[in-house]
């Protein structure tokens, strides 16, 4: 199945709002010369530090590259990666909307490599606070109007208290919405305009199934009780389905190589929310989400595909 790519002057006008747990990746590659005289571990000595966006920020990135125009809207800390991230994002030319708390660490994701090996990963994070993500809920009301899509991407890291409040409001103002989402209890994505998820995601939800027809019936099932217009199943090597009020359609993955698949869901659902703020409908957004998933999963390093790549 193809669908046509809007022109490039079509996606540059695309504004799309980009709300959820933002994340630095940060890799500290080193060497390992000898144990520790404190304890039974490997000393490293970093020779070379590298920083990526991750989460939400990575879907603005994948906005972005695409030729469209993305504004992050999430809450940071008062820390270093903060302004890290701040740096990269504008690096980027992604807009930013950073709500700040300064009890909140700045989710990192550190990765210590040493003999080509991770050797630990160590994670920053904790609860944001509410009166910090009460205020930007007003942020979020006053930039809506600006923007033609939004989209939430859940990690599960509590920066998106009040998605049920911001998905009402979108909707009203006759906005997409389109949800990444995470955990068992999809009420809080109610009346969204299509969720994203993958197959382990959607199996916490309705259980593993135990046929296509059970899929079926059970996807319908959950996408009527939360008045989702749509849900788009990510299945990796299996491409996708879409459950609609017309019923389904699917399309193999058409990757020609796979070397990274990790990121590729976040370049997926950056796709869809571009085709929808270009006003595409779901039916006609989805081949086009699976040819990006299938770009992506065939680069090394970067995670995110260009217009170029997309059309070719
Ligand atoms: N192994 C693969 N072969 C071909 N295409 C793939 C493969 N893995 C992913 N894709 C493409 O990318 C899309 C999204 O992949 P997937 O369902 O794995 O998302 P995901 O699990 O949310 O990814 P992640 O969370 O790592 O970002 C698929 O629908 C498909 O188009
Ligand atoms: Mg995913």
């Amino acid at each position: 199945m193809s669908a046509t790519v809007p022109p490039r002057d079509r996606l540059h006008r695309a504004r799309v709002l980009i709300v959820g747990d933002a994340m630095l990746d940060r890799y500290w590659f080193g060497a390992v010369d000898r144990i520790s005289p404190e304890a039974p571990v490997p000393v490293v000595r970093i020779e070379r530090e590298e920083e990526r966006l991750g989460g939400a920020a990575n879907v603005a990135m994948n906005v972005k590259a695409l030729g469209a125009q993305a504004t992050l809207l999430t809450v940071v800390g008062e820390d270093e990666p903060a302004r890290t991230l701040r740096r990269l994002l504008h690096g980027h030319g992604i807009a930013t909307l950073l709500g700040t708390d300064p009890n909140l660490y700045t989710i990192v994701k550190l990765r210590v490599i040493g003999r080509a090996q991770q050797l630990i990963r160590v994670d920053f994070e904790n609860q944001p606070d509410h009166e910090v993500l009460a205020a930007m809920l007003e942020d979020y009301e006053r930039v809506l109007p600006d923007h033609d899509a939004v989209l939430f991407s859940d990690y599960g890291k509590g920066g998106l208290e009040h998605i049920p409040r911001m998905i009402d409001l979108a909707r009203r103002a006759g906005k997409p919405v389109l949800v990444d989402p995470k955990g068992s209890d999809y009420s809080r994505y109610a009346g969204s305009t299509v969720i994203t998820p993958n197959r382990a995601e959607l199996a916490q939800v309705i259980g593993r199934w135990p046929s296509e027809a059970q899929l079926h019936e059970r996807a319908q099932r959950l996408r009527a009780e939360h008045r989702l217009d749509g849900l788009l199943l990510t299945r990796s090597e299996e491409g996708m389905s879409l459950f609609d009020a017309a019923g389904h359609a699917q399309v193999p993955a058409n990757a020609r190589e796979v070397f990274d698949v990790t990121g590729a869901g976040d370049t997926v659902i950056a796709t869809m929310a571009v085709m929808l703020a270009c006003g595409l409908g779901l039916r006609e957004a989805m081949p086009i989400a699976n040819r990006a998933g299938g770009i992506v999963v065939g680069k090394f390093g970067t995670a995110t595909v260009s217009y170029d790549e997309l059309v070719a």
